[in-house]
């Protein structure tokens, strides 16, 4: 396995990714609206997980949709390098990942570009001082919005009952329309869809390793 340094290296030289740093925000990722033409090469559907990690949604998705395109999405290049070597292997066409802050999302997608997003086990900003840091809270909410088809869902799957919960408060105050929620997925998944509890993540395992019980919710914004 290689050390962080070159999982950096060999980062820059996958095909299935980009980066986009703060510097380059004002002139936009260079495929924003043109993801299907450009990259894709098809007018599938394009989902995407936000704090990817490893990548383990995208890549299990894609390779149970191949009719569907994905895009993971985190800030740490030498996480995402695991899904994008392994998509990179298997030339799977229909996976791509972007190095980023969240942040600065709006800047990599254009309006009704993106079909459904994908939440996984995000930091739970536990400490009131960090609310806006939470990936649900109105601040990435409105940045999503943006970009995500007005049906377009938004699912939720963390450890945390704090996140769960102050997620829960967001969707009550806003009015947006919640279609499953429980706090416990594999005691009951109420979508019924297998890939909850199929695909397990990194930190998913390390959490229920411990104990944790898995949550997960299924919203629009519109
Ligand atoms: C707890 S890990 C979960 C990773 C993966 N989804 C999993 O379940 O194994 C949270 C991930 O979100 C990323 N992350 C958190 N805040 C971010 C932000 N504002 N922009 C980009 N990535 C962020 C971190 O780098 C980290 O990889």
């Amino acid at each position: 396995m290689p050390n962080k340094l070159e999982k950096f290296a060999e980062f820059d030289t996958f095909q299935n990714c980009t980066y986009l740093p703060f510097e380059k925000i004002k002139e936009g990722h260079p495929l924003k609206g043109k993801w299907h033409e450009d990259y894709f090469e098809n007018q599938n559907p394009i989902i995407l997980e936000l704090g990817c990690g490893k990548g383990e949604y995208t890549v299990g998705m894609a390779q149970n949709n191949p009719n569907k395109n994905y895009i993971g999405v985190d800030i740490k290049g030498n996480r995402i390098w695991t899904g994008a070597k392994f998509a990179s292997l298997n030339n799977m066409v229909n996976v791509a990942f972007v190095r980023t802050r969240i942040d600065f999302i709006e800047y990599c997608f254009a309006e009704n570009e993106v079909d459904e997003i994908w939440i996984t086990f995000p930091d739970p900003q536990p400490q009131k001082t960090r609310t806006r840091k939470r990936l649900t809270n109105m601040l990435f909410l409105n940045r999503y919005k943006k970009f995500l088809k007005k049906d377009g869902l938004i699912h939720l799957k963390t450890d945390s009952t704090t996140f769960y919960e102050y997620t829960l408060e967001v969707i009550a105050e806003n009015k947006f329309p919640l279609l499953y929620s429980t706090d416990d997925l594999y005691e009951n998944n109420p979508s019924g869809k297998e890939e909850l509890t199929n695909i397990k993540t990194h930190y998913e395992q390390l959490f229920s390793a411990r104990g944790a019980k898995i949550k997960y919710c299924c919203f629009k914004l519109h």
